[in-house]
């Protein structure tokens, strides 16, 4: 057999192996029981959402005959929110112990119970505290709804357990916590679903090894889960009517995601996902599969080196924690060994050195996931945040320095001596007992929508700026213009002049375009952007400009600060301005770029929402400073430190990226400064992308910084930023603006007039006073 009809059999009998595996991506699972109740009621309804019958427990077999005698039948008073009916608007309170008895095949159950904090009966829900146990396991001890409702931040939500069943009857029990005369445990909704033998534990118990320990776990019949995450990574929520069979809800992940760097959330809505023994079907929703998030694709990802992918998730102290990672390959080029490898980090340790997504599925389109175990240790009471990090494996030379997921399921372990899963209630938030708390009403999604945004510092490595500086600085030369055109001439943008063109501005194809934008970024809706900025108050007004106001907002009470810009609804170039910075800003991800943190359209308004940078323009600390006494001058190492990272910024915008970005509007009232001066290129309005002979009949920028050389050939490219660029670093230099006036009111062009003082060898002349003494000589030897 010669070596072509060898590698043909083996390719034909690695076909045949994964048709014989692989089962079509519908085929869900259908349980055994299918309980929903709707606690303290007495009718049977059904709920779209999740595509159900909910009955009313009460007349039902699963409450006990004296059942009336035990528990109270309640309504939820109504409120100014919209909490759905079913289950939330009516309850079941225990003033004592209080037993459902469900008739059950024995195996795993999901228990899911609803609850929705409300006043029942004068009640105060302060007092709540519930204690829930089934099949001898505590799930809940000492347990506040509302303390828990605060912390999450949601009007209403649900917990859902893992039970193992032995006999053929499940009993789960309610009561108070603690024995008082006000003292009362209560429940909205109970659902108990079957599930798979082997959907979370292994039929053979095959041992999963502790993260960071030599030790492995078992996950046996005899351990309870709490199902704490379950993330549709990188795409939409997936109600429980879209699950396979078990009425899971899978949330989507962005509000966990680590800082900034968000990556890219690449897919492919189309693709047929085949499921093998590595990912039974029922395993999660195709569309789990097919959505992902990944690092940037750009450059064979070499800047990927630089960053990891994290996201991080606030879990209860002094527990295991089962992780299962989804994975899926929606690249159809990617299908050999070795062409894009990762490690995946959890709590900051290695949980798999080289995962090569092919090695383990075979191919495109082969579901898999992997399970591991972490411990979360009693260092501190209460939540601690338990991290998950991806980053390329460099070590293997892999074709691509990429790393992707696909879905995350967090659950908590019970602990084996004292078959518990109870944790302790997060601390008493500072807004609870204000009356402006108004707690966000989501449909059965109880993921904490809190906002945390860190940013984390990234970067080229050390060695490139230098470099990089000299190249800005040679190029300000090299295409500085022979005959000095007076700028007078030039076209400058006004306003009203900004194309309407939008479809040149997108780096993907017109049809994902629509989709890209609405779920790169997150779309915020009105209200909280009222209460974000006290109702767009004057107060917090920090600028404005063309586009409308820009506004000072914060959210969680003070912890968390954005820039929210508001369109002008006067401003005709409003709406193309609104749409390029979305479409730019939701793709290009850099340090030294400003980071769009979503959108808000709603009621005719377009809003846009960013990272607040606290230190506010580079232009006001360079020429407002005379007249603001808070302004102390920029030290020379600021100042160099800002026009390194302009330069990475440009050159990422320029190098970093698929198709080349030109910004075309750099100058120092569009670089903003952060809490810690990092510099950050904003206002991508009028940015372009750089086909190699871009030839622009429109020449737009600012006066002063646009260059002379693009205006006469009217061709676009990148050198047209480099000019810009050197004019902001003649400004940052001389603290003079890039075009003045004089007293005899002639204007004066900074870049040609600090041209003729280096020509002249009196470039000394044109440094800011105040860094007198700081520069050494050298550096004027152009
Ligand atoms: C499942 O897929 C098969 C073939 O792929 C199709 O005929 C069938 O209608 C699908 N069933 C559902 C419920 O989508
Ligand atoms: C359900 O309960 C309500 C109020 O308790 C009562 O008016 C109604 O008759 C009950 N309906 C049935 C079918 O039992
Ligand atoms: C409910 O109880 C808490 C603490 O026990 C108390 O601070 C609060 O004022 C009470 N609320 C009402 C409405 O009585
Ligand atoms: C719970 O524990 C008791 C006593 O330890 C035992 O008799 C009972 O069978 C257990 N119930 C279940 C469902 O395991
Ligand atoms: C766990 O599995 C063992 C062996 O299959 C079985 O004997 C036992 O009854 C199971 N226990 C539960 C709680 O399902
Ligand atoms: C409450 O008191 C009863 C009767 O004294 C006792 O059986 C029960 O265990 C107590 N419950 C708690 C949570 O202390
Ligand atoms: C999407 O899936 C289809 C069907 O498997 C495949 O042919 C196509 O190449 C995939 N698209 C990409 C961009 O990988
Ligand atoms: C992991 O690293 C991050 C960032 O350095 C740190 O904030 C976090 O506390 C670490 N987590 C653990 C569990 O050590
Ligand atoms: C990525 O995360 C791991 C684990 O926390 C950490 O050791 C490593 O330094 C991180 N790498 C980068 C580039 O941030
Ligand atoms: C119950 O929870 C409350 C609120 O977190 C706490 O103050 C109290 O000490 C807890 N009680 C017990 C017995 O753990």
């Amino acid at each position: 057999m010669d070596a072509i009809t060898c590698s043909m059999y083996i390719f034909i009998f690695y076909l045949s192996h994964l048709q014989q595996t692989a089962v079509a991506d519908n085929s869900s699972y259908i349980p055994s029981e299918n309980i929903v109740l709707n606690c303290g009621s007495n009718t049977s309804e059904f709920v779209e959402y999740d595509g159900r019958n909910w009955n009313g427990d009460i007349a039902s077999p699963y409450v006990p005959s004296n059942a009336d005698t035990k528990s109270l039948i309640v309504r939820a008073p109504n409120t100014r929110q919209t909490i759905p009916e079913v289950p939330y608007m009516t309850a079941r309170i225990f003033k004592s112990e209080f037993s459902y008895t469900f008739n059950v095949t024995p195996g795993p159950k999901f228990i899911r119970l609803h609850f929705y904090p409300a006043s029942y009966l004068q009640l105060n829900i302060s007092n709540a505290f519930l204690s829930v146990s089934a099949s001898n396991f505590t799930l809940l001890r000492n347990f506040s709804v509302s303390l828990n409702a605060d912390y999450l931040n949601l009007a209403y939500f649900m917990k859902e357990f893992i039970v193992h069943v032995s006999e053929s009857v499940l009993e789960l029990t309610f009561a108070p916590s603690y024995n008082a005369s006000d003292a009362y445990a209560f429940v909205n909704g109970i659902e108990v679903v079957s599930m798979p033998l082997d959907l979370y534990i292994q039929g053979d118990y095959a041992p999963l090894p502790l993260v960071d320990h030599s030790n492995v776990v078992y996950i046996y019949n005899g351990s309870a889960m709490e199902n704490f995450y379950r993330l549709n990574v990188g795409g939409e929520q997936i109600p429980p009517k879209y699950d396979t069979g078990m009425f899971r809800t899978w949330d989507t992940d962005e509000v966990y995601i680590l800082g900034s760097n968000i990556g890219i959330q690449p897919s492919n809505i189309s693709m047929p996902v085949l499921y093998a023994d590595k990912a039974p079907p029922y395993s999660a929703p195709a569309d789990v599969y097919r959505t992902s998030r990944s690092m940037s694709p750009f450059e064979n990802g070499l800047v990927n080196l630089n960053y990891n992918l994290t996201w991080f998730f606030p879990v209860d102290s002094g527990f295991l924690y089962l992780v299962r990672l989804h994975f899926c390959e929606i690249d159809h080029d990617i299908t050999k060994i070795n062409q894009v490898v990762f490690t995946v980090f959890l709590n900051n340790q290695t949980a798999e050195e080289q995962f090569d997504l092919i090695a383990w599925s075979g191919g495109p389109g082969v579901a898999v996931h992997r399970d591991y175990v972490v411990m979360v240790p009693q260092v501190i009471e209460g939540k601690q945040d338990l991290w998950l990090d991806l980053h390329p494996y460099k070590d293997s030379k892999p074709m691509y320095y990429n790393a992707f997921l696909n879905g995350v399921e967090i659950f908590k372990l019970s602990n084996v001596g004292d078959k518990n899963l109870a944790g302790l209630n997060p601390p008493k938030s500072f807004k609870s007992g204000s009356d402006v708390k108004a707690p966000r009403v989501a449909k059965f999604n109880r993921s904490s929508k809190k906002l945390k945004f860190i940013l984390i510092g990234c970067g080229l490595g050390a060695v490139v700026l230098p470099i990089l500086l000299c190249l800005v600085l040679f190029g300000l030369k090299v295409i500085r213009p022979r005959r000095v055109m007076s700028w007078c001439g030039l076209a400058v943008h006004t306003p009203n002049q900004i194309e309407k063109s939008k479809s040149s501005f997108c780096l993907h194809t017109p049809n994902q375009s629509e989709k890209s934008k609405s779920s790169f970024c997150r779309h915020f809706s009105m209200r909280e952007m009222k209460v974000a900025t006290n109702d767009f108050n004057e107060t917090l007004l920090v600028g404005t400009g063309g586009f409308g106001n820009v506004y000072k907002g914060s959210f969680d009470g003070g912890a968390t600060y954005v820039a929210i810009k508001r369109a002008n609804p006067m401003s005709e170039q409003g709406a193309s301005e609104f749409e390029t910075e979305i479409l730019w800003l939701s793709q290009l991800r850099h340090n030294n770029l400003v980071s769009l943190l979503g959108y808000c359209n709603e009621d005719g308004e377009m809003i846009l929402v960013y990272d607040f940078m606290a230190n506010g323009t580079l232009y006001d600390h360079l020429h407002l400073r005379n007249r603001d006494q808070d302004h102390h001058p920029l030290s020379w190492i600021q100042r160099l430190e800002i026009c390194i990272g302009v330069a990475r910024g440009l050159h990422y915008l320029h190098t970093g990226t698929k198709h080349k970005v030109i910004h075309r509007d750099i100058k120092t009232t569009n670089i903003l400064l952060n809490h810690n001066w990092v510099p950050k290129i904003s206002d991508f309005g009028l940015s372009k992308e750089g086909y190699p002979s871009l030839v622009t009949t429109n020449v737009k920028g600012s006066i002063g910084y646009l260059d002379p050389a693009c205006y006469q050939s009217h061709k676009l490219t990148e050198k047209s930023d480099l000019y810009s660029l050197g004019v902001v670093l003649l400004e940052v230099l001389s603290a003079r603006p890039a075009v003045s006036q004089c007293e005899d009111d002639e204007h004066v062009n900074l870049a040609e007039w600090a041209m003729l003082c280096f020509e002249n060898g009196c470039g000394e002349q044109i440094v800011d006073p105040n860094l007198e003494g700081n520069i050494v000589k050298e550096c004027f030897e152009l």
